[in-house]
């Protein structure tokens, strides 16, 4: 589907714009949408991962793709201007990882289920609702949209472990290129 895509560079943390909050589509975005999404796709495949958000593409737009691929079918979602409207008041905890912080992760307890609703491509009202990894990437995802990483739901300590393992481990994959 998307395999002729450039995938668009994700940016790993600390970058400002995965702290800043993004702003509302509009219709004036649509073009610009409509050429970000198939790279946002290309590059979460390319990961692979099974979230990405426009800010972390360095796009500040309330947008994110999504594809849990249940089965190992591709399942695509592109989820704009998303809006978490009833969360349970039970928790779940579940180990998450991210695309700015590659190859770290940790447990973080949000709500377990939550209902968000959005616009698809098409600019038509949707509604998804889910529990388990469903809700877990839509709460992480639509979290990107407002500055926030999931670290930043850890204790402190934890938090600075792992930015602190982000750090050495961009600096040591930096140095082996530069030894290239
Ligand atoms: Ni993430």
């Amino acid at each position: 589907m998307t395999d002729h895509v450039q995938p668009i560079p994700i940016l790993i943390a600390p970058q400002a714009i995965l702290k800043a909050k993004a702003r509302a589509v509009t219709p004036a975005d649509a073009d610009r949408i409509r050429d970000l999404v198939p790279r946002m796709f290309a590059a979460m495949y390319k990961a692979p991962g099974i979230g990405l958000a426009a800010p972390q593409v360095g796009i500040g737009l309330r947008l994110f793709v999504m594809d849990l691929m249940p089965d190992d079918k591709v399942v695509p979602y592109v989820l704009i201007n998303p809006e978490i409207v009833a969360r349970s008041p039970e928790t779940a905890t579940r180990e998450e990882g991210c695309l700015s912080i590659p190859g770290l992760y940790a447990e973080v307890t949000r709500p377990a289920r939550v209902k968000v609703r959005y616009l698809d491509q098409a600019g038509i009202k949707q509604e998804i609702e889910g529990d388990g990894l469903l809700a877990a990437c839509l709460q992480h995802e639509i979290d990107h949209l407002d500055g926030i990483l999931f670290v930043d739901h850890l204790s402190t300590l934890k938090r600075n472990m792992i930015m602190r393992k982000l750090v050495k481990q961009q600096r040591e994959k930096r140095d082996l290129r530069d030894d290239d």
